[in-house]
């Protein structure tokens, strides 16, 4: 699962982040984090339990407001009200995220319904495709997602990110819940739709398999702080002490 050396022509969005704080009441959660992700790479930042990253996450989408700093998509303020209309972003969320009241089917298909962006048929087909893609059949399809197992909602999740072809996809602990094997697919679905389509990839993960199969750049994230950022290689070689510690420890995800 290694990353290629050359991207195709992005049509990824980067992302800059300047300064950025949050705190909820008297607790900082991110204390004036700031960085550069590049057009079409795929990101993966890593952490500890409670460092921040979902926090960070739903920044990028607009679900929370900055206290100060803030983050530019493709040069647009991410709190910026017509964002969604302007680009295509997508979210895997920790949980899943899935529409209780909808099918599986229809919950993958739903960019495209919203949208009106392909007939019927078409679409029917795209949500049979993505289903596939993430190992499951097409009859899981008529399911609701109350009654699938938690690797499932967030294989279904991530089928459901991955139609439309977005410009700018997070990813909040795409692998957890998720056995070894279906883990290593979910790794590779993310580096073939940023080589099919250079979509720009943010993967908040504890899986360190994860992270190292498929960044580009890690960037390591403690107590609200990025400490350290680097490729692959130059993560491993950093001597960061915390870094090291959570690299080495037998660190097991929530
Ligand atoms: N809406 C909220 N209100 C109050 N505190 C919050 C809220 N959301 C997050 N926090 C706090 O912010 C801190 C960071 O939470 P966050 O969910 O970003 O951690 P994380 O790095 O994603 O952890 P994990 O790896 O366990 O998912 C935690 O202490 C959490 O309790
Ligand atoms: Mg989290």
């Amino acid at each position: 699962m290694n990353a290629p050396a050359s991207k195709p022509s992005a049509t990824g969005l980067p992302v800059a982040i300047r300064d950025l704080r949050k705190s909820f009441g008297e607790q900082p959660v991110l204390k004036g984090v700031s960085f550069d992700i590049r057009a079409g790479e795929v990101f993966v930042l890593m952490g500890p339990s409670g460092s921040g990253k979902s926090v960070f996450l739903r920044h990028l989408i607009g679900l929370e407001t900055p206290d100060g700093g803030e983050i530019r998509i493709g040069g647009e303020l991410a709190t910026s009200e017509d964002i969604g209309s302007k680009f295509h972003l997508a979210i895997v969320f920790q949980s899943g995220g899935l529409l209780n009241s909808l099918t599986v089917a229809e919950n993958v298909g739903l960019y495209l319904t919203e949208h009106r962006l392909k007939p019927r048929e078409e679409i029917d087909r795209v949500v049979t495709e993505k289903l596939a893609l993430v190992k499951l059949d097409p009859g899981v399809g008529a399911q609701f997602p109350n009654e699938l197992s938690g690797g499932m909602r967030k294989r279904v999740a991530i089928a459901r990110a991955l139609v439309g072809d977005p410009q700018l996809v997070l990813f909040d602990e795409p692998t957890s819940e998720l056995d070894p094997l279906v883990a290593l697919t979910i790794g590779r679905e993310i580096l073939n739709l940023n080589e099919r389509t250079g979509a720009t990839c943010v993967v908040v993960t504890h899986d360190r398999d994860l992270a190292f199969g498929i960044a580009d750049r890690i960037g390591f994230l403690n107590a609200g702080e990025l400490v350290v950022l680097g490729t692959p290689a130059e993560i491993r070689a950093s001597p960061h002490p915390l870094l090291q510690q959570f690299l080495a420890a037998d660190f097991h995800p929530q």
